[in-house]
């Protein structure tokens, strides 16, 4: 037990990322009119290289034309390993309204990116006197990631938030699938003639969830590539949210209200907490630490989990 106490992340709700290509300037009024809490317009992967330019200029744009109400609006630069990232940082930062909350960067493998991102950031934000200081969010996608997830989430307290990108992560893993994120035909255990499958993104989420809560980030889950399976997108929201995760990607707009259900506590589990406080404040009345709910043990710890939920419920609720 350490005696420095958790830094909290940001208190703001961030269940559902909706994406959207900056190349397809018809979804934007869509977007924002949707229910998502984070808004990522993307200039890296769903924009063909003939077309980031003109991506570059629809984001800008639209940051400063739409009304994108109370949500957090993030634009998703490329990877340091491209020829673009420099001009997108230079462009929304010269030129972006000061709308723009967040930069998403893909790909990083290690500190050392945040910090080049972070200095070109800070450079322009002094040069062109930005008074807002535009936040980081971090998508861990490739073997170096998740190496290396600690010191990136300590990079720079621009950083609010961090994504496992399944897809790029499984090329770079040397994976043996071609799906995004989900469950894998060939990872199983027998029991006898039974499969049992098991979750092969599970480590790399932990991984994640544990950096962040160290250092106050919070800790997303990334895309579910098959959007007509809703099933399999709720399954793997409700894995990730019992991890600790905050909130995962939607790659369409059926995948938000799935988001949306799932990282929302339920009225159930806000009342069983809020039954479990008022359990504990009496068995602090009468001098006890721990006492009886429902037949289990609850006890200080419990005071914890409790006010966990009911303090997500409460920020959700309050937005
Ligand atoms: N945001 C808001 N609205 C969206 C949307 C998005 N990301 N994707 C689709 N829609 C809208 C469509 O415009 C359509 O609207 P309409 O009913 O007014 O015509 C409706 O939702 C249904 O869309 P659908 O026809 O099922 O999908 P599509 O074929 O138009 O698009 C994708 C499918 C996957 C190409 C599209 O959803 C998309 O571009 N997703 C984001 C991809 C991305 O950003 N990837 C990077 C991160 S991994
Ligand atoms: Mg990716």
């Amino acid at each position: 037990m350490s005696f420095r106490l958790q830094p909290q992340p940001v208190a703001r709700p961030n269940r559902c990322q909706l994406f959207g290509p900056g190349s397809n300037t018809r979804l934007f009024e869509k977007m924002a009119a949707s229910a998502a809490d984070v808004i990522n317009l993307d200039l890296e992967d769903s924009v063909a290289p003939s077309d980031k330019n003109q991506a570059r200029a629809n984001v800008l744009q639209a940051i400063g034309d739409v009304d994108w109400g109370n949500k957090t609006l993030s634009v998703r630069i490329n990877s340091l390993d491209s020829p673009y990232w420099y001009r997108d940082v230079v462009n929304l930062l010269e030129h972006a309204s000061r709308r723009l909350d967040q930069i998403m960067i893909p790909k990083v493998g290690c500190a050392a990116d945040i910090y080049a991102v972070d200095a070109l950031v800070t450079a322009i934000e002094a040069a062109k006197g930005r008074k807002k200081r535009v936040a980081f969010e971090v998508i861990i996608e490739s073997a170096a990631g998740i190496a290396h997830v600690e010191e990136i989430a300590a990079a720079s307290p621009r950083v609010q938030a961090m994504s496992l990108g399944a897809a790029d992560f499984a090329a770079s893993m040397g994976m043996q699938t071609t799906s995004i994120g989900g469950t894998q035909e060939h990872y199983y255990m027998l029991q006898g003639e039974t499969r049992h499958y098991s979750d092969p993104w599970h480590w790399a989420q932990v991984a994640i969830v544990a950096a962040c809560r160290t250092h106050g980030v919070l800790p997303v889950d990334g895309p579910f590539g098959d959007f007509s399976d809703d099933e399999g997108y709720r399954a793997q929201a409700h894995r990730a949210a019992t991890l600790g995760m905050v909130g995962k990607w939607a790659i369409h707009p059926r995948q938000i209200a799935l988001a949306n259900e799932v990282f929302t506590p339920s009225e159930a589990a806000v009342s069983e907490a809020r039954e479990i406080l008022a359990a504990m404040a009496e068995a602090k009345a009468a001098g006890a630490g721990a006492t009886v709910y429902k037949g289990r043990l609850v006890d200080i710890a419990s005071i914890k989990q409790a006010e966990g939920i009911v303090k997500q419920a409460e920020m959700i609720a309050g937005r």
